[in-house]
């Protein structure tokens, strides 16, 4: 059956756009497509004749493109009146409550995702439509419009391939674009500090340079389709535990090399429009106000010439705001809207403050190219979605354990259990801000509407792919809710696939590293009852294993997207061969972990710590302090100061084949090496640099300083060189307020893992 219906003239307009207002296109019948193409074309010619014209472009000097984007802004800037500029500078919802009410009419012209801010036609100041976007384009289903729902950014980050940072920033770029979009909220470089952070899925792991490389080549490739792109949160944002009023604090030093590093990365990548400041307190400053944060380190250190958005309800002031760094107040006007014309005009803020604003917000619009080009909406390629998913969840599965040689599973194989995860059907996402719509609704429907709760599972059944793989076999699908009837359907099969998950969601941390539901115990009977025993896990981050010993194989799929059921199996069959190592170290319990137990937010004391965010929505603004002792130890360095053995490393991956390293030569500059595969296969090796600094910078652990993936055919080898960076050398001198080199040993270490790097040279540098 066709669901092609036309209810009101948006469906019709949507339809002349090439848009269907089906969800389901596959059910429709020839028949019934050719009269959806009839339809398509009698409403296009109807609707052609009311096609609005192009909206004319304003002449004025600053429409010089021959000028610099500075120029042109400066020129832009002094035709604005005062209200021009004001409207620059805040959202244009109507308040915030209107985002989170679905009866709620928005603002006529924002295209209804979390946030707009109007334009100026007569100026040719474009809206600035803002899309959360961290692993796809948000909130398309309300309209009826498409969006590929890609692998989580934790998951894209285990690849620690430039090439696929790229194609997932130039598809949701693109994706950005078709929709009317012109700025994306995605870009999210927190360091995974605490593992247990509900939103590690939307960032880039743990280690600075790997996240800074890999979000940094994402926004570079978002703002080449002239879409303004954006980092996040900044700084120091790294759980979701009162991430409105934690106090964060640690050492300049620690921030500067682990975080704010992160972010220095990415930017100079990028060359990101903009950078959104998180909700949480650095050193008893809201980051939204923080001169430290704002001015300090993002303006005069990194050169950051973008502008600073708030996180939403992240504002907390006017003048202190302003003078701090925030130019854009999201997504209402508490702060930034009456109150601060009010200052202007009573002269409390200089004029000249909120023309520098105004000035960057203009300048980042002219130099990502969306003034000059401020709309382009298309159809979007679907395909091409499709394929970008597969290509980035084929290099984003870790294989971490395959005895004996398990996998890659024979074609030949008699009987397959598949069992828990809803793995007949679908595969797991995360939950909130960096959520995507699934396509054709949820494929497993609890009842719950809640963004911030509810299980999102997307279309990609892992059993159907299997099944496909292995077309002379008995594959059967157990729920894994009844554990007798697991262990019988695992006993009676050759094989047995466990899939088991944790769900994460912005706003709350996950209150440990074990798996939910009993799954644990699950994954233990299934292995008794079968020898053969393969763990899929879908999770946000990294979960821990008790039951490691006894199962044959691990594979870890993170949030895999659209497309991860048909990469599992080609994982599982060897058609791909796995080639992604892990971003994230993982421990093997939370008692190995910095804060063995979450920190607890104190309860409010009544309405003075607490605000309605939105309607039934209180959000407890009693702030309490978060003391990282020794923030320089995240991660790996954690691990390695402390000495603690994790489950599985950072860096840590397997494939089916093997490789050999050898030759090491190193240079303050550089580093060489050879990479061979000594396997059968053909395979994708990631080499992973590392450098150990001499005793005088007090920190026993060693650094992540530079990785490439190599393409080896079997027998084949390759000589590789990386360049180094001093910076990375380098560590932070508190006292002068900048980074300084400890003159000393270097020792470069190379290898496939955080934990194994045969090769070892020493390189002696001087300040
Ligand atoms: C999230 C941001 C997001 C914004 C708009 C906030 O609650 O922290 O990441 O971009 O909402 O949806």
């Amino acid at each position: 059956m066709c669901f092609l219906s036309i209810r009101n003239a948006r469906d019709l307009a949507a339809i002349t756009r090439g848009g269907c207002v089906s969800r389901r296109m596959s059910d429709c019948s020839v028949r019934a497509g050719a009269v959806c193409v009839l339809l398509f074309l009698v409403s296009a010619v109807a609707f052609a004749q009311f096609e609005l014209p192009a909206p004319k472009r304003p002449a004025g000097p600053w429409m010089n493109t021959s000028l610099s984007p500075d120029e042109r802004a400066q020129l832009i800037v002094k035709e604005l009146t005062l209200d021009e500029k004001i409207s620059l500078v805040h959202g244009g919802l109507h308040n915030l409550a209107a985002m989170f009410d679905p009866n709620a009419e928005p603002d006529a012209k924002s295209l209804g995702n979390a946030g707009y801010v109007p334009g100026i036609p007569r100026i040719g100041i474009v809206d600035i439509q803002m899309a959360d976007a961290t692993v796809g384009v948000t909130h398309s289903s309300a309209f009826g419009r498409y969006s590929t729902p890609l692998p989580s950014t934790l998951a894209e980050t285990s690849s620690w391939n430039l090439d696929i940072a790229r194609e997932y920033g130039s598809l949701i770029g693109r994706e950005l674009r078709d929709q009317g979009y012109t700025m994306t909220l995605g870009g999210g470089v927190n360091l995974a500090r605490e593992p247990r952070n509900g939103r590690n899925f939307e960032y880039h792991g743990e280690d600075p340079l790997l996240a800074g490389k890999m979000v940094g080549t994402e926004m570079k490739a978002e703002q080449a389709q002239h879409i303004i792109g954006d980092l996040k949160h900044f700084a120091l944002n790294e759980s979701e535990t009162g991430r409105f009023s934690v106090n964060v604090k640690m050492s300049k030093r620690a921030m500067q090399e682990t975080s704010l590093l992160a972010f220095g990365i990415a930017l100079k990548e990028s060359d990101a429009g903009a950078v959104m400041c998180s909700y949480n307190l650095v050193d008893g400053d809201y980051a939204c106000e923080n001169e430290y944060l704002l001015d300090h380190v993002l303006r005069k250190e990194f050169g950051f010439k973008g502008f600073v958005v708030s996180d939403w309800g992240a504002t907390h002031s006017t003048a202190k705001s302003v003078n701090a760094g925030l130019d854009i107040e999201m997504p209402d006007h508490d702060f930034y809207g009456k109150a601060l014309k009010d200052a202007i005009e009573s002269g409390q803020i200089p004029m000249e403050k909120l023309d520098a604003m105004v000035e960057r917000i203009v300048r980042t619009e002219i130099a990502v190219g969306v003034f000059d080009n401020p709309s382009d909406r298309r159809v979007p390629d679907v395909f091409k979605g499709m394929e970008v998913a597969k290509e980035v969840a084929d290099e984003s599965i870790v294989l971490l354990k395959n005895q004996n040689n398990q996998l890659p599973l024979s074609r030949s194989l008699r009987t397959i259990a598949i069992i828990g995860s809803h793995a007949d059907v679908a595969v797991l996402s995360g939950g909130g801000s960096g959520q995507v719509d699934p396509i054709g609704g949820n494929a497993v429907d609890t009842g719950d509407k809640d963004p911030f709760t509810q299980h999102i599972w997307h279309r990609s059944s892992p059993m159907n792919a299997v099944a496909a793989k292995a077309p002379g076999a008995t594959v059967k699908f157990d729920e894994g809710t009844d554990v007798n009837a697991a262990t019988a359907l695992a006993r009676s099969s050759d094989i047995a696939i466990v899939f088991v998950h944790q769900y994460v969601s912005e706003g709350v941390d996950v209150p440990s590293l074990s798996l939910p539901e009993n799954q644990d115990a699950l994954v233990s009977a299934v292995a008794a009852a079968n020898s053969k025993t393969i763990v899929v896990i879908e999770s946000g981050g990294p979960v821990s294993m008790p039951w490691v010993d006894n199962v044959s194989a691990v594979i870890e799929a993170w949030f895999p997207g659209i497309k991860g059921g048909e990469a599992l199996a080609d994982i599982l069959f060897g058609d791909v061969n796995p080639s992604a190592k892990l971003p994230v170290t993982f421990a093997k319990s939370d008692a190995d972990l910095e804060f063995p137990q979450l920190p607890q937010q104190p309860p409010a004391r009544g309405p003075q710590d607490e605000i309605q965010f939105a309607p039934g929505f209180k959000v407890n603004l009693r702030h309490f302090d978060l003391v990282h002792e020794d923030g320089l130890f995240i991660g790996y360095r954690y691990f390695e100061a402390r000495m603690i053995r994790p489950l599985f490393p950072f860096g840590y991956g397997l494939s089916y084949t093997t490789y050999a390293y050898s030759g090491i030569e190193a240079t303050p500059q550089q580093v060489t090496f050879e990479v061979k595969n000594t396997g059968k296969r053909a395979g994708a090796e990631i080499a992973e640099v590392y450098a150990i600094l001499p005793q005088a910078a007090g920190e026993p652990f060693k650094r992540l300083i530079g990785f490439t993936k190599v393409l080896l055919e079997p027998g084949g080898s390759k000589t590789v060189t990386i360049p180094l960076d001093a910076k990375l050398f380098s560590i932070f001198d508190e006292s002068k307020d900048d980074w300084a080199l400890v003159s000393g040993d270097y020792t470069i270490l190379v290898g496939g893992s955080s934990e194994n790097l045969p090769l070892h040279a020493t390189v002696a540098m001087h300040e």
